[in-house]
């Protein structure tokens, strides 16, 4: 793999990993740790979302990587961003650079990985019937933002709170920081599609660092993706969907090149990223 090797992303619904398989991949893939943790959830369903998310992950890591998916280690950073850790007797195919981001809602779980690249990615339902909450969400954003929603029209708010709501996660998850992150730190410009027209990186990071593809994969579904990228890299994403038993031929995506806001001088800033 090479570093314009593609973004990969796989969108597995909970339902196209039987429960059967789910529980006995689980018990043959997941570390006492994830074990421990899938044991304390209270509710089945979310004990469910979490085997199918973990057993995604680690199947997409080893198809990757070559190593089996019960032998893939992991660390985490300070605040919680999992990062694959080499094998004792070193990568089998090299070391490929590779980094992963999981989200998972409501049913539905996305993987994303890169090489030789950050990537972050997050995952909402629309068909939340709490509208009024997401709304509230907003007032987490700048003022630009929430002035861009008021003038969306009532039935499409929830949406475009949730598109930005998503991709400010796909970029504090990218950079490891989550919602210690604040999210009127950074500020993207949407159109009326899935186009990111605009961002302002937070203040501790470099304009022209990121590209970002959102999505609406699947019903009442979106994603968001944030990728690392110098300038005029041509970045392109290959989604596929279900659980990958098999290789299978992959929707081909661009990422489109996203500008900074226009009164920003290009920063000569080192981007931080925290581990
Ligand atoms: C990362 C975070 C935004 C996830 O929010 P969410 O919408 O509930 O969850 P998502 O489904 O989108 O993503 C969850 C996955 O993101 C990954 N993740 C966890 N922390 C992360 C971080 N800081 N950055 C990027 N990814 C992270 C994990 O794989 C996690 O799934 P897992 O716990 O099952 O392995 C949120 O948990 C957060 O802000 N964490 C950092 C908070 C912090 O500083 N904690 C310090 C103590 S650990």
């Amino acid at each position: 793999m090479s570093d314009d090797a593609p973004v990969q992303l796989w969108l597995c619904r909970n339902e196209d990993l039987p429960e059967v398989h789910a529980v006995d991949l689980a018990r043959c893939w997941l570390d006492p740790a994830e074990q421990e943790r899938a044991r304390r959830f209270v509710f089945p369903a979310d004990r469910r979302q979490y085997l199918v998310a973990h057993a995604l992950v680690r199947r997409v890591l080893a198809g990757h990587t070559g190593v089996p998916e019960s032998r893939l280690r992991f660390w985490r950073s300070r605040r919680g961003r999992p990062f694959l850790s080499p094998p004792p007797e070193g990568w089998p195919r090299g070391d490929t650079g590779l980094d992963f981001n999981l989200s998972h809602a409501r049913g539905v779980n996305v993987v994303g990985t890169a090489v030789n690249r950050r990537i972050g990615v997050d995952v909402e339902r629309l068909d939340r019937d709490d509208a009024e909450s997401w709304m509230r969400v907003a007032e987490s954003f700048t003022a630009e933002e929430r002035r861009w929603i008021d003038g969306l029209v009532p039935s499409e708010r929830a949406r475009g709170v949730l598109r930005l709501w998503t991709l400010k996660e796909a970029y504090a998850k990218a950079r490891g920081l989550g919602l210690s992150l604040p999210f009127d730190s950074f500020a993207f410009v949407l159109d009326g599609g899935r186009r990111v027209r605009r961002f302002r990186p937070s203040r501790d990071d470099a304009v022209g660092r990121w590209q970002f593809l959102q999505l609406e994969p699947m019903a009442s579904t979106i994603v968001a993706v944030a990728v690392e990228a110098a300038a005029g890299d041509a970045v392109t994403a290959h989604l596929r969907y279900g659980f990958p038993w098999m290789s299978q031929p992959p929707v081909v995506l661009d990422l489109p090149p996203t500008p900074g806001p226009p009164d920003t001088t290009p920063a000569d800033r080192e981007g931080v990223i925290v581990r």
